[in-house]
């Protein structure tokens, strides 16, 4: 069977650790990306970690001239579909850049998948799509909402998924809900290099810790959980990453052993099943590292949930696949990244 797989945000934080992942799971592997959160850089470095010159294309998903020239000129068997944008606080002020990149970027890749014939998918998703969660863990069936242009798009892709799976049953279709990624590559290559100040706590924990920020704001100390600080589910870029491959391996045995049915459009949480407040984070961050992280309380941020974890269950079912990496290795291995790159990839555009 075809082993070709196109990468769209390939360049970026998750998507580069998963070329990895993909490489020595055996998969060739194409990147397509615009370089809109990214750099060269990554690319560079991910190819010198592989020892080989990774192949990239730098398009934009909402070109369908340039995709089906990229479709025209590669025998796929599918796509990992990360480019996306992923701001929330970006996505309210600009809700139609949002639902442009994202919805209007995703329609345009799928029809020149189909246009190709090339069905099979893996979208990532994000478990913003559960908004406030009902109950926890939160498994794949519980209730979808969203409040942000963000997790809007992320939800109206997952709806056309579902829509496309039922007009016609040739399309493979995996959502993998993402909860929190942190971490980093165990070689501190390559990591995650937000543009600005942070949004996301880890980053701003790491930045805190280097001396480029200097104080973390704790967004809340009043919620009902065991410290009063958010909890979340961390997972490792690492073990999301191999996610990826087990969803892919899935979807080839699916095909082979002719149980395609089981797929259609088939949502898989990614997380580890554990939660973890933010003041825990912040602890074992100053313990792995010996840095002390100075923070403050403030107000709640508006749109935060108390408490989101995943019912990890599905994912070890199907995939076989559970993350096994702690929040130990998470902090050490987003310091060994940061205390190395102090300013990221530094040129965002080389
Ligand atoms: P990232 O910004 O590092 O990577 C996204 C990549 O997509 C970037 O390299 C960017 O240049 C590229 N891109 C954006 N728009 C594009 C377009 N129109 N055409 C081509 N390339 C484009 O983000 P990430 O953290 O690696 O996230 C990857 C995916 O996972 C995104 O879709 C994101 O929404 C989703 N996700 C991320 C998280 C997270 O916390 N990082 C959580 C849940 C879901
Ligand atoms: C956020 C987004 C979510 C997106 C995800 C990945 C919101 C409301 N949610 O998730 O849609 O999919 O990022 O990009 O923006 N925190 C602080 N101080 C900080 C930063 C965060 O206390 O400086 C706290 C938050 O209140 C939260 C926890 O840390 O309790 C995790 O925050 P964050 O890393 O931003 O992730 P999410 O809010 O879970």
């Amino acid at each position: 069977m075809k082993n070709k797989i196109l990468v769209t945000g390939g360049a970026g934080y998750i998507g580069s650790h998963t070329c990895i992942a993909l490489h020595e799971a055996g998969y060739d592997i194409v990147v397509y990306d615009n370089l809109s959160n990214s750099s060269r850089e990554a690319i560079r470095r991910v190819s010198n970690l592989i020892g080989e010159s990774i192949k990239f294309i730098e398009g934009d998903i909402r070109d369908d001239e340039m995709l089906g020239q990229v479709f025209s000129s590669n025998d796929f068997f599918g796509v990992i579909h990360f480019a996306g944008l992923k701001s929330v606080s970006e996505s309210v002020a600009e809700p139609l850049l949002y639902y442009d990149n994202n919805v209007s970027g995703t329609i345009t890749l799928l029809e020149v998948m189909a246009e190709y014939g090339i069905k099979n998918l893996v979208f990532s998703s994000s478990a913003t799509v559960y908004g406030d969660p009902e109950t926890l863990p939160i498994d794949e069936s519980s209730p979808r909402s969203c409040t942000n242009p963000y997790g809007q798009s992320k939800l109206a892709v997952e709806y056309i998924l579902e829509d496309l799976a039922v007009s016609d049953n040739s399309w493979n279709l995996i959502a993998l809900r993402y909860f929190n990624p942190v971490g980093a590559h165990s070689s501190g290559q390559i990591g995650e290099d937000p543009n600005d100040i942070p949004n996301n706590l880890m980053p701003y924990i790491s930045q805190v810790a280097v001396g480029k920020l200097e104080k973390l704001s704790i967004f809340g100390n009043d919620y009902r959980t065991i410290d009063g600080t958010g909890i979340r589910d961390f997972i490792h870029v690492i073990d999301l990453a191999q996610g990826h491959v087990a969803a892919l391996n899935y979807l080839k045995n699916q095909i082979i052993i002719n149980k395609r049915d089981s797929i259609r459009f088939l949502p898989i949480n990614l997380g580890t099943g554990n939660g973890t407040s933010v003041l825990e984070l912040v602890n074992t961050f100053t313990e792995v590292t010996g840095k002390a992280i100075p923070y403050q309380f403030t107000d709640r941020r508006k749109g935060d949930v108390a408490s989101c974890y995943a019912s990890a269950s599905k994912a070890k079912f199907l995939l076989g696949w559970e993350a096994k990496l702690s929040i130990t290795e998470m902090c050490q291995d987003t310091w060994n990244w940061q205390s190395n790159n102090p300013n990221g990839y530094s040129v965002k555009d080389i």
